[in-house]
């Protein structure tokens, strides 16, 4: 069984007034990374699939191996986006992170979301996917930790994640946030899940 630590390392701060309406409806949260870098948070709505498409082809061949187990083409990308975006809106919860950047035509660029889904009754299931070069820096730890707020709003009690063996990163992630058990093996997965 795994150990129960919870670590709450960063500071979440409220969003400034003067950030255009359009963007504080859906903003609640900025947050620090370790390297000083301010991420916005915000909840992921079905018309958000560009920029999750976005978050998979910033991830090498090794992260998206680990998050899909499989090898993904951009075509996958763009499909998988798509589902994920949807599900999130219908039958789930997903948090973008994000930082906001000038050059860009819609203002912002994506770094990592997290996201649970509800596939009929089985337990929910959540997953993360974070760009390579902001992994490390306490997102993750940030997003999970938002996402069981939002899920113990929703009274959920359990989420679930199935996770390779090799993927350290997200082990140790579950280990340092919320009170996680390792369920069993499902295929190529094990399963934890995480008391909300
Ligand atoms: C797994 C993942 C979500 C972790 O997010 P992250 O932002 O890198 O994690 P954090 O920086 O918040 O780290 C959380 C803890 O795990 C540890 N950790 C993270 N990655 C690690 C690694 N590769 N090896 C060892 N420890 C690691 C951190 O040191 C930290 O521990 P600490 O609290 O003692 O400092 C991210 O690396 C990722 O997107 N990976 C690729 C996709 C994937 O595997 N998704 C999950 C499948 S469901």
């Amino acid at each position: 069984m795994l150990s129960t630590i919870t670590t709450p390392i960063f500071q979440i701060i409220q969003t400034p007034q003067w950030l255009p309406r359009v963007l504080r409806r859906f903003d609640n949260q900025t947050a620090l990374l370790k390297d000083g870098t301010a991420v916005r948070l915000r909840q992921i709505c079905s018309c958000d699939a560009k920029l999750i498409c976005e978050i998979y082809t910033n991830m090498s061949a090794n992260s998206r191996f680990l998050r899909f187990n499989t090898h993904l083409t951009d075509a996958l990308c763009t499909e998988f986006a798509q589902q994920t975006a949807v599900q999130c809106e219908e039958s789930g919860f997903g948090l973008l992170a994000y930082v906001l950047d000038d050059s860009r035509e819609d203002g912002i660029r994506p770094l990592g979301f997290a996201y649970y889904v509800q596939h009929g009754d089985q337990l929910p299931e959540f997953a993360m996917s974070i760009v390579d070069n902001c992994q490390r820096l306490g997102l993750g730890k940030i997003l999970l930790k938002q996402l069981l707020k939002r899920a113990k709003k929703a009274s959920v009690t359990f989420l679930e994640a199935y996770v390779l063996p090799q993927n350290t990163g997200m082990r140790m992630l579950i280990q340092r946030v919320g009170r996680p058990f390792f369920y069993g093996e499902e295929g190529s997965y094990e399963t934890y899940r995480i008391v909300v």
